[in-house]
């Protein structure tokens, strides 16, 4: 006989943005004459930067000719771009880290789902709430919970963050051994100064614990002083492991690439308290379990360290980033609190009603989309993400919309 892996019946019915995008297919085709502005999932709208779109005809017509074509490449990825990586995203902000660290993938959700399988299945997992759900649907279905129960899955450290913590979470009481924190977070879109992520590397240091830093949305913080990288913080090389994306950097959500740095120093431990290298294991898993990602689209994120790539993904953050000024003085006009849009493409806005409830009057009302908070966890009741990624054009539409709505209210 044929026996499921249990786990899985203990997840919530859907994937959160598959839910989402089924309401408002369903809204659609109920009320096929409204125009619907979606600023839910966090999906870019502007085409790929002129020089990405240059290197990636020119490999596509490589792979044309017997003399240049590429057949399988190397699982980790090509050393143009894992070079280019370590260069311009580290070593150029103090953080030394070699191409040989770097584990070019085809998207920052499948590393982060994928990484905890290196992991016993009894280790005690923190969890920031509210939480992007891959984290914790991925330890879920590798069965290191509960069952979900009041809108928690037991056995996870749930860490909480809330207004009262500025949206950065506290170290946890208890000893955890896997950290998940995210920075700038998704979906609060709070940031982390260098002295509050040194309180996490040392205490990863202290209690042998290990850190998966998502930077994925490094790219839009525009205060300096803080930090991008994990490993600008010292220590952290032991302790952390980084992923990122060109997915909202450069506009690559359909193309797919990204990236996950494993330091060669940093560890795990056997049962017996022995060090392990996580660098062998996650290359290992990476040569076994995944096909690489295409050249002509590593040509093209490589492309984007060029001259003219650094100035297109500049443009285009700060595309996306006026719009994050427009939801943000929106709600200062309104007089609604919320934190995020500054460093961040995500504002995290307190609704002042059930955050779904808010969803559905968005949508009815003003034909706009969000995300619900509720569906980032416990914490994200009553509130709602907003993202900045649409046209500039459909997101003032958005305001005027959510502003006539609301003062009428
Ligand atoms: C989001 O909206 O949270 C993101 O687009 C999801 C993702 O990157 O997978």
């Amino acid at each position: 006989m044929i026996t499921i892996n249990e786990h899985y019946l203990k997840l919530q019915a859907s994937y959160l943005f598959s839910d989402i995008a089924k309401r408002v297919a369903a809204f659609q085709k109920s009320h096929p004459e409204r125009d619907i502005i979606k600023l839910g999932i966090g999906d870019v709208t502007k085409g790929l930067p002129s020089a990405s779109i240059k290197a990636f005809h020119k490999a596509v017509d490589e792979m044309a000719e017997d003399s240049s074509f590429k057949g399988y490449g190397p699982e980790q990825g090509y050393d143009f771009l894992r070079e280019a990586i370590a260069t311009n995203d580290f070593r150029s902000r103090g953080a030394d880290i070699s191409a040989d660290e770097v584990f070019v993938s085809d998207g920052a959700k499948c590393d982060t789902g994928n990484i905890q399988e290196l992991f016993t299945g009894d280790i005690k997992i923190a969890i920031s709430d509210p939480v992007y759900p891959v984290y914790l649907d991925t330890n879920v279905m590798a069965g290191r919970t509960g069952n979900f129960a009041d809108g928690r899955y037991q056995g996870i450290v749930y860490l909480e963050s809330t207004k009262s913590n500025n949206f950065v979470p506290s170290l946890p009481k208890e000893k955890v051994d896997l950290i998940y924190l995210c920075f700038p977070n998704n979906p609060t879109g709070s940031t982390i100064s260098k002295a509050e992520l040194k309180t996490w590397v040392d205490y990863a240091r202290e209690h042998k614990a290990l850190i998966l830093f998502d930077a994925a949305y490094e790219a839009f913080i525009r205060d300096q002083s803080l930090p991008k990288s994990i490993y600008e913080i010292e220590g952290a090389k032991e302790v952390a492991v980084e992923f990122r994306s060109y997915s909202k950097s450069a506009g690559f959500t359909g193309t797919r690439c990204a990236y996950t740095v494993v330091p060669k120093q940093c560890r795990a431990y056997d049962k017996k308290g022995n060090k392990h290298f996580i660098h062998a294991m996650w290359n290992r898993r990476h040569c076994t379990k995944f096909n690489g990602v295409a050249y002509p689209v590593q040509r093209a994120a490589e492309a984007v360290y060029s001259e003219g790539g650094k100035i297109q993904t500049k443009a285009l953050i700060d595309y996306y980033m006026v719009n994050a000024d427009m939801v943000c003085a929106t709600m200062d006009k309104l007089g609604y609190e919320y934190v995020g849009g500054k460093n961040s493409p995500y504002i995290w806005i307190d609704g002042r009603m059930d955050s779904w409830a808010f969803f559905d009057m968005l949508l009815d009302k003003a034909g706009v989309v969000c995300t619900p908070g509720a569906g980032f966890g416990k914490c994200g009741s009553g509130y709602i993400r907003i993202s900045a990624f649409n046209s500039q054009e459909r997101v003032r539409e958005a305001m005027q919309r959510l502003t006539d709505m609301l003062s009428a209210k």
